[in-house]
């Protein structure tokens, strides 16, 4: 079993602390990605996995083992560096096998496995070349064949497609989803583009100034972000957050901000009652757009057009609500143009609701706990 687990892990520099009291169970041969942005600690929670950071506290287990104190060389972890160097002056064949090199493994054994990833990597036609004649997406693939030739229980991926431009990075996300079926180690893989970490995770951890906010299957962090910041991290364009106050009227709740006020269904009660304020979170996706004032309009509200932009799949709406900016997107043939006034309604099933002033997630469950 290569399941990772992580208790309490922590790793400090001087008074920054890096990795805060982290705990998470990645399951054996599971996919799972740790996305964030630039500082929160990504880099320094995988290299502390691999035993390239000494952790100031916390213990780390790979399977029953706990290798908290042991030296990277004998933890069975193979790594892909955010900056990969490949060694200039030997082949594509040696740089693939330096790590069974340095294991002492017999040049029989070491070809065959060199032989076998490079196969699995498109590499085999490169063996004999040196990296200066490679492309950068083949300089890439041989950073991950070098990793996956000591044949890892856990395999750990930092970045590994940040230098690569768009059409590569997009084909060489495939490639690797296609890889971790075909030899099913236990993948930690950074990124901080958040598309990435959609199509490849099992799950992703969500981390912020060293803690991990949310970590679940990519669905549920899309549709039900815990809190603001993961709301606006995933999803291009973000989430959107719009303030209300909560009031009682005739017995009824309801929810007023600028330029609207709307009644939501009675299963909100729960979660609305005992609150003064209340952020809404909306995905652009789901609301509706309508050009002509609906029969019913309790739950309508007006707004104009701002900006329209056609981008290809999608036309992305920027709309105005009382000086609030909404993203709302539309099919692409839809006839909208800037200055046009519209109904917005939304499909209430999608609708979070964030506390006005911590900004995590509420749900009737947390309300009544
Ligand atoms: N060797 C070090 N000495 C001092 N501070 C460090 C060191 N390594 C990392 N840090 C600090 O620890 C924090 C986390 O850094 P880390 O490299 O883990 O972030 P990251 O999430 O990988 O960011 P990026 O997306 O930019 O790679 C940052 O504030 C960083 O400045
Ligand atoms: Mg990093």
């Amino acid at each position: 079993m290569a399941d990772v687990r992580l208790e309490q892990v922590t790793r400090r520099f001087g008074s920054v602390v890096a990795v805060n009291n982290v705990d998470l169970h990645i399951k054996d041969k599971e996919f799972m990605v740790f996305l964030g942005p630039s500082g929160c600690g990504k880099t320094t929670t995988l290299r502390s996995i691999a035993g390239l950071e000494k952790i100031d506290q916390g213990r780390i287990f790979l399977g029953e083992r706990d290798v908290t104190e042991l030296p990277p060389g004998q933890r069975g972890i193979g790594m892909v560096f955010q900056s990969y160097a490949l060694f200039p002056h030997m082949t594509i064949a040696d740089n693939i096998g330096f790590g069974l090199k340095i294991k002492k493994v017999p040049a029989s054994v070491m070809a065959e496995r060199v032989n076998r990833v490079a196969q699995l990597l498109y590499l085999d036609n490169l063996l004999h070349r040196y990296p200066g004649q490679l492309s950068g997406g083949q300089r890439q693939r041989v950073a991950v064949a070098r990793a996956l030739v000591i044949e890892p229980a856990v395999l750990l991926m930092d970045e590994p497609l940040s230098n690569l431009d768009a059409l590569l990075r997009l084909q060489m996300r495939a490639e690797l989803k296609k890889l971790h079926h075909a030899i099913n180690a236990t993948t930690i893989y950074v990124t901080h583009d958040q598309v990435e970490a959609l199509s490849l995770g099992d799950r992703i951890a969500v981390m912020k100034d060293g803690q991990i906010v949310q970590c679940d299957v990519p669905m549920e962090i899309y549709d039900k972000p815990a809190n603001v910041f993961v709301g606006s991290f995933i999803g291009n364009p973000p989430m959107n957050f719009i303030r209300g106050e909560i009031m009682r009227e005739n017995g009824q709740l309801l929810i007023k901000g600028r330029g609207f006020s709307i009644t939501p269904s009675t299963r909100f009660t729960p979660i609305l009652q005992g609150r003064s304020e209340i952020i809404l979170g909306i995905r652009p996706e789901n609301f509706r757009v309508q050009f002509h004032e609906p029969t019913d309009t309790t739950n309508a509200v007006r707004a104009s057009v701002e900006v329209v932009e056609l981008l290809g799949n999608i036309r992305l709406l920027t709309i105005d609500l009382s000086g609030s900016i909404l993203k709302v997107s539309v099919e692409p043939h839809t006839a909208v143009n800037p200055g046009e006034n519209v109904w917005l309604t939304w499909n209430e099933d999608k609708l979070c609701f964030y506390d006005s002033e911590t900004e995590w997630a509420i749900t009737p469950s947390r309300v009544s706990a």
